[in-house]
């Protein structure tokens, strides 16, 4: 949610800064803009330009209307929250006399106050948004005679919400200062050069070589040195860490979109995340889960919370643990949990899933649940954000850097690294044999050639869209572990094709939603695999049902089940899987048909409207 970039060394910084944004434009694209550094007339002066809407907005007038060369400079593409998206609400602010500007993201949740406050002593605020006033308040200490990292620890005691800010000044033009709080910021570490950015993509083609910040600390970058404080003028110490992808991973690799080629990637995201988990003497082994096995063993209830698509892979979670580990298993919405005071003790294992790491509701939850000293367990894709750092515990990912803004390969590799909690849950609670973890294991690793194998018929699920273009509704039916795979279907739907898409418990359907059949509605069914139970039979009632008034039957079933083909008006075939870890194929279709429905809808995949890839606010 609106992404920031920052730059100080010897090339020039309008390249360096846009060349990031367009890295992070997918965390907002309602404006972009860039401010720099340059030497007028013997001084330091700003140059600065911003636009409404895509960057290549931003790009468009500074081809016709280039700033002048600088080595500093910062740049932001947002997602609007205080004001229009609109140029003039549109990032970087500058001070009431120009000398500084600011980019932000977060929100400063005490602005209105501050803004009073400035008003009072005639500053004239142009835009509407919460940033502008931390911009006056910066440079008025700049002009009462701090320098700007002084000014920055100074204005940052005196906000409230969570934010990052990073700004320059036109009067000290080798320096781009920085502060986080609650929101995400990594420094790029360079040679004779150094880089600010809200991930690692923003400077990944110049330097691996990262910086975590901790929470509340500013930071100061020059040519040749990065230092950190506390908000307090402390002297701090942010962490080193290597990036483990390089620039090919942050490219379109010859795809339309990111998100069909992360939809492409899934069966290696998949293989990765399953790499180094068993011991040679076969046990499974999680060396991130720092917690003991004598704290797991005295678990007696698991809360998973998470938002969106992750929310999702929590719910399959739930399907996993129960069945596994044999304890309670809630799955919650982040951005309800803390309102509805849960029950947390001691003996509660918190699980937080957050592809990001960032997202504000999640976060906040996991910070209730310390409160409440539950043990929290993030799994998470992105190493050193804000989630894993707060929990006792993580289970990473290792899906990759996920750039498309509909979750895809994060989802996948979430199932992942759930499965692997809830059968180490197992191993230590002694629930289950080894011989049956091994065997589940054993299914797992052959996953990635399962995902293959539906993937090798994209074309049959691209031509489906074809049929289905001018859909305005499509339902999606599944059951047990399928449910949660049928509410992740019209998730990608709704977000990418813009049309009105929704799950259902196929059981559910006859208890209301069936009075939304009609002739024609397009209807996929997430058919269980065959098994003991009657789970499979009672999904097959439930499309004939629905079948019988008129909707048309997309049918995702396992090879060799006929039962299902004479009411299937469609039928899309998935290996055969055990039935806990079938969401692992069955999304794969579900995500291909919204990518190229979207697509032939003419709609901007990678950057569907409204929405930004990291939620950062709540
Ligand atoms: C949907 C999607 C979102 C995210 C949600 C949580 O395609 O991507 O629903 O899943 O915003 O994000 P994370 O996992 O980063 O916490």
């Amino acid at each position: 949610m609106c992404g920031i970039v920052g730059y100080v060394g010897q090339q020039q910084a309008q390249g360096v800064v846009i060349e990031g944004l367009r890295r992070l434009e997918y965390r907002g694209y309602d404006s972009a803009g860039i401010a720099l550094v340059h030497a007028s007339e013997g001084r330091g002066a700003l140059a600065a330009d911003k636009r409404a809407g895509k960057l290549a907005n931003l790009e468009k007038a500074l081809d016709e209307r280039p700033l002048p060369e600088s080595s500093t400079g910062i740049g932001h593409t947002r997602w609007a929250t205080h004001g229009a998206p609109n140029d003039r609400n549109a990032h970087p602010h500058l001070g009431a006399a120009g000398r500084l500007a600011l980019v932000h993201n977060g929100i400063i949740e005490n602005f209105a106050e501050l803004r009073a406050e400035l008003e009072q002593a005639g500053h004239e605020l142009r835009s509407e948004t919460d940033t502008e006033v931390a911009a006056h308040l910066l440079e008025r200490e700049l002009r009462d005679g701090a320098d700007l990292t002084t000014a920055m620890q100074r204005i940052c005691r005196r906000l409230a919400g969570a934010f990052t800010l990073v700004a320059v000044d036109a009067e000290d033009p080798d320096r781009v200062v920085a502060a986080r709080r609650s929101s995400p910021l990594v420094v790029g570490l360079g040679e004779g050069e150094n880089f600010l950015g809200s991930d690692v993509a923003a400077f990944i083609e110049h330097t691996r070589e990262a910086l975590e910040l901790g929470q509340d600390q500013v930071v100061t970058l020059s040519r040749d040195d990065v230092s950190v404080t506390t908000f307090d003028g402390a002297p701090a110490e942010g962490t080193p860490y290597h990036v483990d992808w390089d620039l090919s991973a942050a490219e379109k690799d010859g795809h339309d979109w990111f998100m069909r080629k992360e939809i492409f990637e899934q069966p290696r995201a998949v293989a990765d995340s399953l790499i180094g988990r068993r011991t040679p003497t076969g046990e499974l082994h999680l060396d991130e889960v720092r917690l003991s096995d004598g704290d797991l063993r005295d678990i007696d209830k698991v809360i998973i919370i998470a938002c969106g698509t992750s929310f999702y892979a929590g719910m399959v979670a739930k399907y996993a643990i129960e069945h596994w580990c044999r304890i309670p298993c809630e799955v919650e919405l982040a951005s309800e949990f803390r309102y509805r005071d849960p029950i947390l003790t001691r003996e509660t294992l918190v699980v937080a899933i957050s592809q990001s790491g960032e997202t504000a509701d999640t976060l906040q939850a996991i910070r209730h649940a310390r409160t409440q000293r539950s043990k929290v367990l993030a799994i998470c894709n992105t190493n050193g954000s804000t989630i894993p750092r707060e929990s006792d515990a993580v289970i990473y990912t290792h899906a990759g850097p996920e750039i498309g803004v509909a979750s895809t390969k994060g989802f996948l590799t979430q199932l992942v690294a759930c499965y692997l909690l809830a059968l180490y849950l197992a191993q230590v609670k002694g629930t289950r044999y080894g011989d049956e973890i091994t065997q589940v294991m054993n299914q797992l690793e052959q996953m990635p050639a399962h995902i293959q194998t539906v993937l090798e018929g994209a074309a049959d699920v691209y031509a489906l869209a074809q049929d289905y273009v001018d859909a305005r509704s499509v339902l999606f039916l599944g059951r047990h572990a399928g449910f949660p795979v049928a509410l992740e279907g019209a998730l990608k739907l709704k977000e990418l094709a813009y049309i009105h898409a929704e799950g259902f418990a196929a059981g559910e359907l006859k208890h209301g939603p069936i009075a939304l059949i009609e002739e024609g509605l397009p209807v996929w069914c997430v058919v269980p695999p065959r098994g003991r139970d009657q789970l499979h039979d009672k999904m097959v009632s439930g499309i004939q049902e629905v079948r019988a008034r008129g909707a048309r039957t997309i049918c995702l079933a396992e090879a060799g089940d006929e039962s299902i083909t004479p009411y299937a008006d469609a039928l899309i075939r998935l290996p055969k899987v055990p039935v806990l870890l079938q969401p692992l194929v069955a999304a794969v279709p579900l995500q291909l048909f919204a990518c190229e429905l979207a697509t032939l809808m003419g709609h901007d995949v990678d950057q569907p409207r409204n929405l930004a890839k990291s939620v950062t606010v709540e």
